[in-house]
């Protein structure tokens, strides 16, 4: 009878596995909306989302490995069921069925946790082409299994259908976790109301993005940016910035091209570094005056890291994100001979121009002046690259970097001596997961979290090549840099998605995580100091004297002459 009945559930559990893969695109969970669009988005719930895995994964024991979190080094056992972390000690027990995953002489790490891509981006009249799958194998392979992207209304959309087109594209291909973010690019009273929407439970975004470049297209106004901003800390979502002067790069590419520049080199030389910098204080600046928390996405050059340093140091509250192409590589690609190699770098903010940038990066990260690590990855093919062929402003912007971030930074922080593996594990994964309040269900290995868990080779290396990446872009930028530090396992929500150099990732079963408002590490002290810069208004008597009084001040000023002679200008 137990043979039978042993053999029904190995039976049973078979035809699971193999009905999954028969149904690749099938998504684990349907959206309520996809369903019926004229319902409302029924939000995911971290309880939800416990109790709807049907994981056809046997448990896993991790074994014998150390674990690292932001705070903390330990050797011990890491048990997984149901996609979450049961267990961590030593020496835990092998419970029967249970796969082991061996981890000895390793790291046992949070799993990488990206929080700014572009996968499939209609942009610059190209889709990027990373889609929301190809995108998200290259970010297991690499070590991440949470991906925070961003939602683009066009200027003649809305932020509500913008967010239901990204859902559709992102939900059924998705390899592993993923979360949403969400660009403002016009300023009107229903976007403020959608904002305070989108805000809510069932849509899950608490970060807004504005774009002080690519004028005419996805860029702001300053007063539209100031208005953004608090209608952001009104609803306890954080503002985020692309911090270049859009109206002075349009000017300077026309007098390039006039000047019949018209390569990559164009693109660097109509974005001088003071552009950024000068952005950078400006967003801090207007932050302040919106008592807004503000997030400065892809910082490029020192002067701008400078400029947040300056407004963090006056007690702003200010997050500044370097990208794994920023400390990897430099401006000097732009002035390549072959046409096509300097196009594929072409990203804004450009590549710093200075070679020492990418290691001053690294060492602010080090100092906690700069405070997590993304990507911007948002990846155009050699086909598409060719739309600027004549006009660097045609080349579409964007480079890869997901597959690759963790073991950049590895090599540069933690190889280099530069960081320790917890100040890895901090700009990796667990700051984004405060700053975007999914912590500690996401960006620590602690009982009760998801089961996002990479097993770390810190003695490993590999040399990065397109011929052997997970992208769907036919370049890499960081082609023939060897890097130490690998993901040897990487496991999404308690299933291993990548192992010996494969995948093994199932099309749609990654989950998009609803993101709640009010992080406590971006608002605690936001919505104190709301309190104690109310507008303050004076009370005072009305004076029977003030009619008599300001007729006396109005002949005294008729009588006035400045010295040198009254000035003509008249302020209207
Ligand atoms: O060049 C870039 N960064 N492309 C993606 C869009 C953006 O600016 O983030
Ligand atoms: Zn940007
Ligand atoms: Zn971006």
């Amino acid at each position: 009878i137990l043979v039978s009945l042993l053999s029904l559930i190995m039976v049973s559990f078979l035809i699971s596995i193999i009905d999954q893969y028969l149904n690749p695109t099938q998504p684990q969970i349907i959206p309520a909306y996809l369903l019926n669009s004229s319902r409302a988005i029924k939000s995911t719930s971290l309880t939800d989302f416990a109790s709807t895995m049907s994981s056809p994964s046997p448990p896993l024991l991790i074994r014998g490995g150390t674990v690292v979190n932001d705070d903390e080094m330990f050797k011990a056992d890491i048990l997984i069921e149901n996609g979450l972390i049961k267990a961590v000690g030593p020496n835990l027990e092998t419970p029967s069925g249970v796969q082991i995953v061996d981890a000895t002489g390793k790291l046992v790490i949070p799993g990488g946790i990206d929080p700014h891509t572009h996968m499939q981006l209609p942009f610059m009249g190209e889709v990027a082409v990373d889609d929301f799958e190809k995108g998200t194998q290259a970010a297991v392979a690499g070590g991440t299994t949470m991906i925070i992207d961003f939602v683009i209304p066009s200027k003649d959309s809305t932020p509500i259908k913008a967010y239901k087109q990204w859902r559709e594209w992102a939900d059924p291909k998705v390899c592993c976790d993923y979360g949403l973010s969400m660009a403002i690019t016009t300023w009107n009273e229903n976007v403020a109301k959608e904002m305070e929407i989108v805000t809510g439970d069932e849509y899950g975004i608490n970060s807004f993005k504005f774009f002080l470049a690519y004028k005419g297209v996805f860029m702001v106004r300053d007063d539209e940016f100031y208005q953004g901003m608090i209608q952001c800390a009104k609803v306890g979502a954080l503002a985020r910035v692309h911090a270049e002067n859009g109206s002075v790069i349009a000017e300077k590419a026309k007098e390039l091209l006039a000047k019949g520049i018209t390569g990559p080199e164009g693109h660097t030389q109509s974005r001088p570094e003071e552009l950024e910098a000068e952005a950078t204080n400006r967003a801090c600046v207007l932050a302040s005056q919106a008592n807004c928390p503000l997030y400065v996405v892809h910082v490029m050059s020192k002067g701008a890291a400078r400029a947040i340093a300056h407004h963090r140091q006056k007690g702003a509250v200010i997050f500044g994100e370097p990208i794994a192409a920023g400390l990897a590589t430099d401006g000097s690609h732009y002035y390549n001979k072959d046409w096509l190699h300097a196009a594929r770098y072409v990203l804004s903010p450009p590549l710093s121009r200075d070679s020492s940038t990418p290691s001053a990066l690294m060492d602010l990260l080090a100092a906690g002046e700069l405070h997590l690590t993304a990507t911007d990855n948002c990846t155009f093919n050699c086909r598409q690259k060719l739309a600027g062929k004549d006009d660097f402003t045609k080349i579409p912007n964007g480079v890869n970097g997901v597959e690759d971030r963790m073991s950049v930074v590895w090599e540069k922080g933690v190889h280099s001596g530069k960081i320790d593996p917890m100040r890895f594990v901090a700009i990796t994964s667990s700051v984004a997961a405060k700053i975007f309040n999914c912590y500690p269900r996401k960006g620590r290995i602690a009982v009760g979290s998801d089961a996002d868990v990479v097993v770390w080779n810190p003695e490993a290396s590999r040399t990065i090549s397109k011929d052997t990446h997970h992208h769907a872009v036919d370049f890499n930028i960081f082609e023939g840099m060897e890097v130490h530090g690998v993901a040897d396992v990487t496991i999404s929500r308690g299933k291993i998605v990548w192992e010996n150099g494969q995948l093994k990732t199932m099309t749609g079963s990654g989950r998009f995580v609803p993101l709640k408002p009010w992080s406590p590490t971006v608002f605690s002290t936001i919505a104190q100091r709301a309190k104690m810069i109310q507008p303050r208004g004076v009370q005072r008597e009305t004076s029977q004297d003030l009619p008599k009084e300001v007729e006396k001040l109005t002949v005294q000023n008729k009588n006035y002459r400045t010295p040198g002679g009254n000035s003509n200008i008249s302020f209207s």
